[in-house]
């Protein structure tokens, strides 16, 4: 039938099940969206498998939003050539992220005069597993000062590896001594030397789109307490910078599903870690911003889908550095025509308008599941599958209080 459109989501996961079923489901409730021609667009959700292909089959779904690239390569290199065979979009797009870890990052910030904590890169610690290490280290690798170089930083300073993620080989340097066995134990993971941000809080803002959300995040709590449910945590003016800031840099690389932390002093804002491909969106950490992060995927995927969005891993770098290059500007004014390319890059405007005229019944589908019977089975799921069962009943009681929050927020807005 001529007027009518089907689109395939595919889901590529690995452990979880939370957030697939949220998103299932609510995608399931949004139901048939008709355009402004007539035409009727049907939009589901299928979770992929994995199995030999070869390079020339077709690929069914338009969209993918992928959390097992990351560690498995099979699917890895199948979202490739789907991306590059059938214009499949990805969230993310492999091609953008495989050598964009924090190090690169970093970079791209620093030459946007964006505040990075001074960074240094120190070689391998322990001989790289390859034969030519011995002739190439004897003959190439300089000798260095590191307690020059940390002295230089000023302690404490943070140790750790320039692709880092999960915490891992991540290090609290307060002297000599713990930069020496720091360093020791750095083995084979290549690692930063940066900085110490005296900071006040801790802002971790997780884009999906051209939309964000920033959070007040306490890196010290247990996993579910992380996310503070606080509005107010942040000056209007440094609360929209660190959303401003991260759309800026997930257009500029070309990421539309990431999680950025951003240490805030006053009105000053520090970006330490801006490449997580694969962003938690588990119920059990998100919580209460759980409905808004899976309301945003569904509108952003579904936005994507029917209005036949492309996807390009060309980089328009020339033009960010063009601003960045331009003397006359502050701060502030290079971030608004930073903001100008990243909002040109996800059509902010015109999903905003596309939402508002084909998804307004989208909050209220979302407040019903979210209150409703199947979502509560879904967390209790979740919460005996997380919890060992002398503390599930306090979880469960812990999770659905800040939904429900959320819900209720929702209904006086
Ligand atoms: N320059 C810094 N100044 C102050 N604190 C820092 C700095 N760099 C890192 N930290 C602290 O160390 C933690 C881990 O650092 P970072 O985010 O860079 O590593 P990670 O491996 O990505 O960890 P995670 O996955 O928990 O985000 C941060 O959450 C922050 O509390
Ligand atoms: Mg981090």
């Amino acid at each position: 039938m001529a007027d009518r459109s089907r689109h395939l989501v595919g889901l590529l996961l690995g452990a979880e099940e939370d957030w697939p079923t949220a998103f299932e489901e609510i995608l399931r409730r949004v139901g048939r969206l008709t355009d402004a021609s007539g035409r009727v667009h049907e939009v589901e959700a299928e979770r992929l498998t994995i199995e030999p292909f070869e390079l020339t089959d077709p690929v069914r779904p338009g969209l993918v939003i992928d959390r097992l690239a990351y560690w498995y390569y099979h699917p890895r290199e199948w979202l490739k050539k789907a991306a590059l065979m059938d214009g499949t979009y990805l969230l993310n797009s492999p091609f953008t992220f495989q050598s964009m870890e924090k190090h690169s990052a970093y970079c791209a910030m620093l030459r946007l005069g964006l505040k990075i904590p001074r960074t240094v890169l120190v070689p391998y610690k322990n001989p790289v597993d390859n034969v030519r290490w011995a002739y190439t280290s004897a003959k190439y690798n300089r000798p260095f000062d590191l307690d020059a170089i940390a002295d230089e930083l000023g302690y404490p300073l943070y140790m750790k590896p320039f692709d880092g993620g999960g915490w891992r080989g991540v290090s609290r340097v307060d002297d000599r001594a713990a930069l020496h066995r720091a360093y020791d134990a750095s083995d084979e993971m290549l690692m930063h030397l940066q900085a110490t941000v005296e900071y006040d809080v801790f802002a971790r803002a997780l884009s999906i789109g051209p939309e964000t959300m920033v959070m007040d995040f306490r890196p010290d709590e247990p996993m579910h307490n992380r996310y503070a449910v606080s509005h107010d945590f942040l000056s209007p003016k440094a609360g929209a910078e660190c959303a401003r800031i991260s759309r800026i840099i997930n257009a500029f690389f070309g990421w539309e599903f990431n999680s950025a932390e951003m240490l805030v002093a006053g009105d000053e804002i520090y970006p330490i870690d801006y490449a997580n491909a694969c962003p938690d969106v588990a119920v059990t950490s998100l919580h209460y911003y759980f409905p808004w992060a899976i309301t945003a995927l569904v509108r952003w995927s579904t936005y994507c889908l029917v209005t036949g969005r492309t996807q390009s891993v060309d980089l328009r770098t020339r033009a960010y550095y063009e601003i960045a290059d331009d003397e006359s500007l502050s701060y502030d004014a290079k971030l608004t025509a930073y903001s100008a390319l990243a909002d040109e890059h996800f059509e902010t405007d015109r999903y905003r308008q596309w939402c508002d005229e084909m998804l307004p019944h989208l909050p209220e589908r979302v407040h019903d599941y979210v209150t409703g019977p199947a979502f509560d089975a879904m967390l209790r799921r979740t919460v005996e599958a997380t919890y060992p069962a002398h503390e599930q009943e306090r979880f469960m009681a812990h999770f659905r209080g800040l939904v429900g929050l959320w819900a209720q927020e929702q209904t006086r807005a």
